[in-house]
Formats: structure tokens, sequence, C-alpha cells
């Protein structure tokens, strides 16, 4: 059980400096996971625009100061907070940050340096977002805390997997930026995440959506990071039980192949 293992991860900060690849969404399943397994965290919503209170809440944000979530068992034990102020003294808080060049500058202002045993996780979706990420590493590394990229929303349609071949050589190309690139790709899934955005829920909560690699990706993304996100556990796996069994599963793991194989 994730909960069962002690971790010292205090602080993990979703950012990229580019917009739209997908820091909220992977800010806000990081926070569901892992306060859904017995975890104390909070969910500090940085971004201006709230996207993250948005998803959790299934509304724009209104301008409450408590927020209930809607639905059951352990997500109502998660605290939600825009007070960035707040943040020094909060044990454990995923942190989801607006696209902007000056995001961890202020975070640092507010009191929410990061250190050796944080975590700055970096979506980069396709070949766009990697600038951002190795801006995000250079501004990064006199923090000492671990960088994690995380490819999203990669095309299992494109023959090539070129954008993603691309994205990870120039990742790997930069390793002596400190980048680790999380060993497990999301595609893209329109249908299933918009769904979950649509109605406040987290994606697995949608009927059928795990039997999905993109949901099955994620979740191995927040069991790793649940788990302290131990390096030895940054590994390729196969998510399909059995024999991948439809052409777009198929297409997944051969991209999953050319990518880490
Ligand atoms: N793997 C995916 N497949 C399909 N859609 C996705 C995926 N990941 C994220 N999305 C969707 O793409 C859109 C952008 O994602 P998201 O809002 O998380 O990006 P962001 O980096 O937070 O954007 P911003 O920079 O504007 O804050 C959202 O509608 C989200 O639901
Ligand atoms: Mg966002």
């Amino acid at each position: 059980m994730a909960n069962s293992i002690s971790n010292s991860l205090r602080r993990i900060v979703v950012h990229n400096h580019k917009g739209g690849t997908g820091k909220t969404m992977i800010a806000v399943h990081l926070a569901e996971y892992l306060v859904e397994h017995g975890q104390k965290w909070q969910l500090l919503d940085a971004d201006p625009q709230y996207n993250a209170i948005s998803w959790l809440t299934g509304h724009a944000w209104d301008g409450e100061d408590a927020l209930q979530l809607p639905g059951e068992g352990r997500r109502e034990e998660m605290v939600v907070t825009i007070d960035s102020s707040v943040v020094a003294e909060t044990p454990r808080v995923v942190v989801d940050t607006p696209p902007a060049g000056d995001a961890l500058r202020r975070l640092h202002d507010a009191g929410l340096e990061l250190g050796p045993e944080d975590l700055l996780v970096c979506p980069v979706s396709g070949r766009f977002g990697i600038d951002g990420a190795i801006k995000v590493a250079e501004e990064a590394a006199p923090s000492g805390c671990r960088i994690v990229a995380l490819l999203n929303m990669t095309d299992p349609d494109d023959d090539h997997g070129s954008e993603e071949i691309k994205a990870v050589r120039e990742l790997e190309g930069v390793e002596d930026l400190g980048i680790e690139v999380f060993k497990m790709a999301i595609p893209r899934n329109d249908d299933y995440l918009r769904r979950a955005e649509l109605q406040g829920e987290p994606v697995w909560d949608i009927p059928y959506a795990t039997s999905t690699h993109a949901v099955r990706a994620l979740q191995a993304f927040c069991r790793w990071v649940a788990e302290g996100a131990p390096p030895e556990g940054n590994q390729m796996g196969s998510l399909a039980s059995g024999s991948p069994n439809t052409e777009s599963q198929r297409r997944v793991s051969e991209l999953q192949d050319r990518l880490w194989g």
C-alpha cells in the first residue's frame, strides 16, 4: 500500500513556463491520489485562473474560502487553498502553478522555497514545452530539488511518435540539468479527461476510464510519487493486462517501446 511507505516528500510543485501542457491535470490527480491513499496533503492553486479548483469542484471558483469537494470517500479530507502565504506552515502540499516565468519566484517569496527533498514535476507535451522544462530546470537548479519531466498528451496515432521521441532525446541531451524523465508517457485521451474536468472528478472515477492506457499511466505516475518517487521505481512497464486488445492500445505500446524500449 502506498500509504504504508514512509517517504520524505513534502512539496510537489507542478510547473512548466509553457501553457497547456497538463500542469493542472497532473496537480489535481496527484492530490486526489495521495489523499485517496491515506496521505495528508493540501492542494495550493497558485494560478489566478483557479483551474485546479474548477476541476476539483466542477465549477468556476466563486470566491469562497472554504471548499467542500463533492463526492465520497477521503476526498472530503483534502484541503484546497489559493492562499500561498499558508504554505510555509503546511506539512505537505501539491502546488499547481500558472504558465508564468515568475511562478517559482513568487512561491519562493511566499515562503515556499524548494529544497533537495522536494519534487518539481514538469509536464511536457510533445516537443512543445521542452524549452519551458529546460528553463524551469535552470531556474530550480540552485534549490537542489528533483525535477521530473512527464510526457503528456502523446499521440498514439502518430506512426513515428516523432514529437515525443524528439522530446525525450532533447531531455536526455540536457541531463546535466538534472532532469529525470518518467518512463511512461501519458497519451492523449480527450474523451475521458474532458468529462472528468467538466464533472469535477478525477478521471479514474469515470466509468471504464481505467481501461485506457492514459489513465493507467497517470495512475502509475501518481503511485510512484505516493511511494516517494524512488529512482528504481521509474521504469517503463506494461500497463495493459495481457496483450493489447485494441488498435489504439497496440499503438500506445509501440510508442512506449520506441521511446524507451
Ligand atoms: N493526456 C491528456 N489527454 C487529453 N487531454 C488532456 C490531457 N492532459 C490534459 N488534458 C486537457 O488539456 C487541457 C490543458 O490541460 P491543463 O489545464 O492541465 O494544462 P495547464 O498546463 O494547466 O494549462 P495552463 O498553462 O493554462 O494552466 C485541459 O482541458 C485538460 O483537461
Ligand atoms: Mg493550469
